[in-house]
């Protein structure tokens, strides 16, 4: 069995035996609501960068409130969930160029690259300058050309939330994790045939640069920028 904090529907089939009529399992915050622990079905998720070092500071999971949480800065800003995953709904520009037009996609904790649609990732690719290294999959950026990098902006409930150009690299101290060679520039993001409701796909890339709210409540996922959104760890 899986233990989750995504959409209960998502679970279905999961279940294995003779237990039927069952056929979804309850999530851990769907459990903590049932039995009063939290007194809103939100889970607040602060993914902060890895580089593999030893000491590095942790991420952390929050059951219920996040208001007043000390892991992130601003405001949140909320989003309608859209579909049975944490759907949501933004747009992509980069170069002050809008690469994808407002279209329905999932932010997902366990992704670890950003997956954008094919016409939209060559667009960016293009402006960057990548070419693609077999070895990783991923794209080769010079250092010239990351030093050009403009921020990759992410628009979500009418908020910016840019990627900067440390952002959008592969940390490097992970190359070899990946089959990369040391002192090489990968950009973290590949292309996905974008279907009906999954144009793309936010993950750790993302995540670990903006704290993020899944809010059952109130059918909303919020996100906030971070003491990290700007770190170069990278
Ligand atoms: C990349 O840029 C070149 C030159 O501007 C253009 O001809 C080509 O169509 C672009 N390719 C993509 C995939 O956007
Ligand atoms: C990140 O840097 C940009 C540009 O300097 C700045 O506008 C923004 O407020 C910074 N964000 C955070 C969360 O520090």
């Amino acid at each position: 069995m899986v233990v989750s904090i995504g959409p209960v529907a998502l679970t279905d089939g999961t279940i294995l035996g003779d237990l039927a009529p069952v056929t979804t399992v309850p999530t851990v915050s769907d459990n903590l609501f049932s039995e009063g622990v939290i007194s809103t079905e939100v889970v607040g998720i602060s993914f902060v960068p890895t580089t593999g070092a030893e000491d590095e500071p942790e991420g952390e999971l929050i059951f219920g409130d996040v208001e007043g949480s000390s892991k992130y800065t601003g405001q949140i800003t909320y989003t309608p969930k859209e579909t049975d995953y944490w759907g949501i709904t933004q747009s992509i520009s980069y170069n002050g160029i809008e690469i994808m037009a407002s279209a329905v996609g999932v932010v997902d904790t366990g992704t670890t690259l950003n997956y954008m649609p094919t016409d939209a990732f060559n667009a960016y690719i293009n402006s960057t300058g990548g070419i693609f290294d077999e070895a990783t999959g991923l794209y080769e950026i010079t250092e010239e050309q990351y030093d050009a990098l403009d921020d990759l902006v992410f628009t979500i409930g009418g908020t910016d939330f840019p990627l900067t150009a440390n952002a959008q690299i592969w940390p490097r101290t992970l190359n070899a994790n990946i089959g990369g060679e040391e002192g090489k520039i990968y950009l973290a993001a590949v292309a996905t045939d974008p279907v009906e409701d999954l144009n793309f796909i936010n993950g750790y890339v993302f995540l670990e640069r903006y704290f993020s709210v899944f809010d059952n409540t109130n059918s909303r996922v919020g996100f906030a920028a971070t003491a990290y959104t700007n770190a170069t760890t990278n």
